[in-house]
């Protein structure tokens, strides 16, 4: 299983994603600003692996404060400097927050005269528990999601990359798709190239390569016909943020799918770690939703796909409005609608 990123005491190395599957190159992170523009540019990207590279920053921010402060009252300001920034770098994945806001709360319980060394101890040791607890959480929710399938051969449909690449490993959407596959149950997988970053033709199609997963690589507007051909069991994606009422931002495209499926009785999943969801908002239209530059659209690769200068529109995102969902499988279990109670019920849990 491939992994994007490695962790070791004030150095992130990431795997720069923007030239997969072409090169595997890996950019040494040994500053926030690094950290910063990796998540911004997409070196690193999914949600939670994008929450995991910015814990892992902060960790290394920390570690390298050890040298100006002696302090966590002399260090403070600058780490909320640093959290800030990390805020500013994508706007839609919650897990940047829930990352983010996990470190605030530990900085809370820091006395004044803590000293930086064991500061940085502490921070992290949180970085390396939110990464392997998202390694932990991915794989059960590849249990919960292939339990759902029990005994059947089923063809799915996925979007975008959700797999090992976009979390600490596994992955979400992609994670149900590989214990799927491990037990015999997978029959092809179609996966959407999804334009405009192709995320799905250059990662997903490179990691179900390297798992040797059944699979072909379709066109985003060629989902549809597969569906009204009879071609398509399930379609399983991963999640950006979710509200409580179930409503769920995902990489752009993902609504059109969600709409095919209702059209053509097909099982639509959202597959998503409970960091995923956000408590604090009611429903989809409080999502913020990241336009991206318009090169993205513009050039592909070193290829002018459109004349220069175009006008463009590039949301990178969308929202799919929950009654389209047919359950989110979560490392808990799979909720089904109405979603509010179920996520309510569940949030009482934990
Ligand atoms: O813009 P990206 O590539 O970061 O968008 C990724 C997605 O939309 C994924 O589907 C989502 O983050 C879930 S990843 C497990």
């Amino acid at each position: 299983m491939f992994s994007a990123m490695k962790y070791e005491r004030g150095c992130l190395s990431l795997i720069d994603q923007r030239l997969l599957p072409q090169e595997e190159i890996w950019i040494d992170c040994r500053d926030i600003e690094t950290v910063a523009k990796c998540i911004e540019d997409m070196v690193t990207r999914g949600a939670p692996a994008i929450g995991c590279s910015a814990a892992f920053g902060l960790a290394i921010d920390a570690l390298t404060a050890e040298k100006k402060f002696k302090t966590w009252s002399e260090y403070k300001k600058a780490f909320h400097l640093s959290v800030e920034r990390l805020c500013r770098t994508r706007p839609t994945a919650v897990n940047l927050f829930y990352a983010l806001d996990k470190m605030t709360a530990l900085a809370e319980t820091f006395k004044p005269e803590l000293a930086m060394s064991d500061v940085a101890k502490d921070v992290s040791k949180l970085a390396q528990h939110l990464f392997d607890d998202d390694l932990a959480t991915c794989k059960a929710i590849g249990e919960n999601g292939a339990r759902l399938a029990e005994g059947k051969r089923l063809r799915v449909l996925t979007h975008c990359n959700t797999g090992s690449l976009a979390t600490a490993g596994y992955g979400t959407a992609l994670g149900v798709i590989r214990s799927l596959a491990q037990r015999g149950q997978i029959e092809i997988v179609y996966a959407d190239e999804t334009r405009p970053y192709l995320q799905g033709s250059r990662l997903t199609a490179f990691e179900l390569k390297s798992e040797g997963i059944e699979h072909k690589v379709i066109a985003d507007s060629a989902a549809a016909y597969l569906m009204q051909q009879g071609k398509v069991d399930w379609v399983v994606v991963g999640a950006d943020r979710i509200a409580l009422n179930g409503d769920t931002a995902n990489k752009i495209g993902t609504y059109s799918l969600a709409v095919n499926c209702n059209h053509h009785k097909v099982e639509f999943y959202i597959a998503a770690p409970l960091s995923t969801i956000d408590f604090a908002i009611e429903t989809g239209a409080q999502i913020p939703v990241e336009e991206r530059s318009p090169e993205e659209i513009r050039v592909t690769g070193s290829r002018q796909m459109t004349p220069v200068g175009a006008p463009v529109y590039n949301p990178s995102f969308d929202v799919t409005p929950s009654h389209l969902i047919t359950g989110i499988i979560t490392e808990r279990g799979v909720l089904r609608p109405p979603y509010r109670e179920s996520i309510m019920a569940l949030k009482k849990s934990l």
